[in-house]
């Protein structure tokens, strides 16, 4: 006897299988005829484990158009305009919003984000407010918080050590932005500073790592060497990386290899960095994203990351992670159909590892959530970004959406259209 039974449904790996939930695991995958509390039919449907999305900024979502839009559209005006608006939104105007966020999540089959919390201002108010959040979603959405010194680590006189308070109220992971400090030397010193942190601390440690057009800006090769001194591999990644775009391939033919044995993972976003960067290009107009396939060749893990969703960054965003792995598809040119298949894979297993997730995955033993898509397959999902019609969260029904055909009304033509094909 099961909780729930999810019938019928088609894996990402192609199987066709029952999934018998008991509480809140995975109690049986195969062919099932057990009964069941309740059984959510999802023959021909994709049934995936959830989506997660590895780097975010909750504190500043669905706050576009405060104070103003950015007009310029770079990364500078998004971070002198939140400099303004954090210091003025309430813990309560910020949770609200973050739980609306956490909703729409709920509703993509997004169970997990990892989330920067900036550190920089004295009051903590961002941090306050997503420790808030954090306990209120914790019954059914793992979220991941980042102690993130916006302004810099060390150009603001607190800069570090509201990093370190925000780490001793509760923050989980170390972050950093190397390439906003004021020189080269104090972006490198930053790392060694906060590689130290993380592993004094048992911490994992995600950077904002040189978000910038600048070829000269390789703090990444520093981050990889303090990952690799610290032994922090599998517990650290490298956001962003969008320099490595315009790099000397010279330099990266040696650079990769320090990443690859560093063990360090890194989470491009796609929808962010094809609109930020570049800004400054007339033509040829740089795109700004990191090298993702030649990063894969060598075996670095690679996540895509949503960054933002209608914040002083970013005008536009729903919570679907197969919007960010279908811009990153395009930008990456990442078409053949392995490719796109492990586009699908990015923001679902890979992501998962990247936060370290315990208990992800569709196996007996894992916990139950998973999501079911009105897709056949994992490439048929990116082509669609279909509708989600069930979300199941540790045991129980989150969220559920009917099968939504067009009504066509053409004479001697079918009276409902599917996108489904093949
Ligand atoms: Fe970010």
């Amino acid at each position: 006897m099961f909780d729930l039974l999810v019938k019928g449904g088609t894996l990402p790996d192609g199987t066709v299988a029952d999934i018998g939930i008991k509480g809140d695991r995975i109690a049986a995958v195969g062919r099932l005829e057990a009964e069941a509390g309740r059984v959510i039919d999802a023959t021909g449907d994709l049934v995936s484990p959830p989506f997660v999305d590895p780097h975010f900024h909750m504190d500043a979502t669905l706050s576009y158009g405060l104070p103003r839009v950015n007009a310029s559209g770079t990364l500078l005006e998004g971070i002198s305009l939140w400099g303004e608006l954090r210091d003025i939104a309430t813990v309560d105007e910020m949770v609200e919003r973050a739980l609306l966020y956490c909703d729409w999540a709920v509703s993509m089959g997004l169970l997990a984000i990892r989330t920067h919390v900036d550190t920089t201002p004295d009051h903590l108010r961002g941090v306050e407010a997503m420790l808030e959040v954090r306990r209120r979603v914790a019954p059914y959405l793992d979220l991941q918080l980042v102690a993130f010194p916006q302004d810099g680590l060390y150009r603001t006189p607190t800069g570090r050590e509201n990093l370190l308070r925000a780490l001793d109220m509760g923050v989980d992971v170390v972050g950093g932005i190397p390439h906003f400090e004021r020189t080269m030397e104090e972006g490198a010193e930053s790392l060694r500073d906060l590689g130290r942190i993380a592993a004094d601390r048992g911490l994992m440690w995600d950077v904002h790592c040189d978000e910038t057009d600048d070829p000269m800006s390789r703090h990444v090769e520093t981050m990889a060497r303090e990952v690799t001194r610290h032994g922090l591999g599998g517990r650290a990644a490298g956001s962003h990386l969008t320099s490595m775009h315009s790099m000397d391939n010279y330099y990266v033919s040696k650079l990769l290899p320090l990443i690859a044995e560093s063990c360090m993972a890194a989470i491009p976003n796609p929808l962010i960095n094809i609109t930020l960067q570049g800004r400054h290009d007339t033509y040829p107009k740089r795109r700004g994203l990191t090298r993702v396939k030649e990063m894969q060749a060598m075996g670095i893990p690679v996540g895509w990351g949503q960054d933002c969703v209608l914040d002083p960054w970013y005008s536009l965003g729903t919570a679907d992670m197969l919007d960010v792995a279908f811009m990153g598809l395009h930008v990456a040119q990442m078409t053949h159909p392995a490719e796109m298949a492990r586009c699908f894979t990015m923001v679902t297993e890979t992501n998962a590892r990247i936060m370290n997730l315990q208990g992800y995955g569709m196996t007996p033993g894992s916990l139950a959530s998973l999501v079911v898509l009105d897709a056949g397959h994992p490439v048929e999902a990116l082509r669609l970004r279909p509708d989600r019609l069930a979300v199941v969260s540790r045991g129980k029904v989150v969220a559920e959406k009917a099968r939504n055909n067009s009504r066509l009304s053409l004479a001697g033509r079918p009276v409902t259209v599917r996108r489904r094909h093949g």
